[in-house]
């Protein structure tokens, strides 16, 4: 049943090692220290707007869940930090609800602890003629359309006849009344597909790359046969190659996530071209810890943006988007091999 395999997702993500072993990449990304910063850093403005919604910080907490009676008090806590922060909240995928409306109401919590706040539902590519009924559920301002074929490849229940998702999603952006967009779940996405997928109209982007949660790393767990997702539990692009190569190749808002784990790479993300950062691990265990923890793990990690940005003089988002970075390492060897400028971060402050 999918309520249960939520609740094992659930289980599984908080107690198990279910993370890649290879990096982001963001430790290939340094940003170039000012001594004369020139604002103060009591003072910087991290608000923007995605998809027609302000937001006091750049931040979104990622699909987690919804499906299962436990994730009530999960979506719960998620909408009440989310609505106070005024940062974003995504939802688990809402097959479940369509196929079970009993179980609507752990997903609804989510609307009625976060009236205001920037709600994105979520339905996965296999199931995209749920879309409809997934954004009708409640008053959300966005929908996800999630991505993984990782995950179906390495699950023996696998759906893994992906001809014609992108003729599907171009219906999907086209039929629906809020703004759609296409989601990876933590293998990444390229520059071309990026490129596909902003031509079939969807809104934004979300590269969730590799580095963070693992998906053949979770089927690992859940299989008889451990060696297909052993062997597939790294597979993906980094998610600081994945973020430059769609800032590179589209105009569409672009949301940074997958493996995410503090401000600086929340910063990093933001040099590299991502309008927003995104984060679903670290959120869900801080979020079992309790609602004061999150609201700790929220402050620490806004307090850690701040600093980096002070230490490169940047007073907005804007402003960030113009700091010198240079690229090194690994990620620079990808970017160059797949024909993406790495310079033109290096002194782009002096332009
Ligand atoms: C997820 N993620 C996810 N994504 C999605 O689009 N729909 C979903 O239902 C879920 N479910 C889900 C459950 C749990 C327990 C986790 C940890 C994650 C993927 C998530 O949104 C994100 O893209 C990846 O986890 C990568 O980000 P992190 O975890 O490395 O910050």
């Amino acid at each position: 049943m999918i309520s249960d395999r939520k609740l094992e997702h659930l289980l599984l993500c908080t107690h198990s090692d279910v993370e890649y072993h290879k990096k982001t990449g963001f430790k290939d990304v340094e940003l170039v220290h000012k001594a004369l910063p020139e604002v103060n850093q009591e003072e910087i403005d991290l608000s923007t707007s995605l998809l027609g919604k302000k937001m006091d910080s750049p931040i979104i907490i990622t699909a987690i869940t919804g499906g299962h009676p436990s994730s009530v008090e999960v979506n719960q806590k998620l909408a009440r930090v989310a609505e106070k922060l005024n940062i974003g909240l995504g939802l688990g995928s809402q097959r479940a609800a369509v196929e079970n409306p009993e179980l609507a109401s752990t997903y609804t919590i989510a609307r009625e602890e976060a009236p205001e706040a920037l709600l994105i539902g979520n339905i996965g590519a296999p199931q995209m003629e749920q879309a409809h009924e997934a954004g009708e559920m409640m008053d959300l301002d966005a929908l996800a359309i999630h991505l993984n074929p990782l995950q179906e490849a390495i699950q023996p229940e696998g759906d893994v006849d992906t001809r014609g998702y992108l003729e599907n999603i171009q219906k999907t952006v086209e039929e629906m009344n809020i703004p759609v967009i296409a989601k990876e779940t933590g293998a990444g996405i390229s520059g071309n597909d990026a490129l596909s997928l902003e031509k079939a109209g969807v809104q934004a982007i979300d590269v969730a790359g590799a580095g963070g949660t693992s998906w053949a790393a979770v089927e690992t767990y859940r299989s008889q046969d451990k060696t297909m997702g052993e062997l597939y539990w790294d597979w993906g692009i980094p998610t600081a190659a994945s973020t430059v190569e769609v800032s590179q190749s589209v105009q569409i808002p672009i949301i940074s996530s997958g493996g995410i784990r503090n401000g600086l790479e929340a910063v990093k993300a933001l040099a590299l071209g991502a309008d927003a950062v995104g984060m679903a691990l670290p959120v869900l265990k801080a979020s079992y810890l309790g609602e004061e923890a999150l609201f700790k793990f929220f402050s620490r990690f806004l307090e850690e943006i701040k600093v980096a940005m002070f230490l490169v003089g940047a007073g907005n988002l804007k402003e960030l988007q113009k700091t010198d970075l240079v690229i090194q390492g690994k990620t620079r060897e990808w970017l160059q091999e797949r024909g993406y400028n790495t310079k033109i971060y290096a002194r782009r402050s002096s332009l």
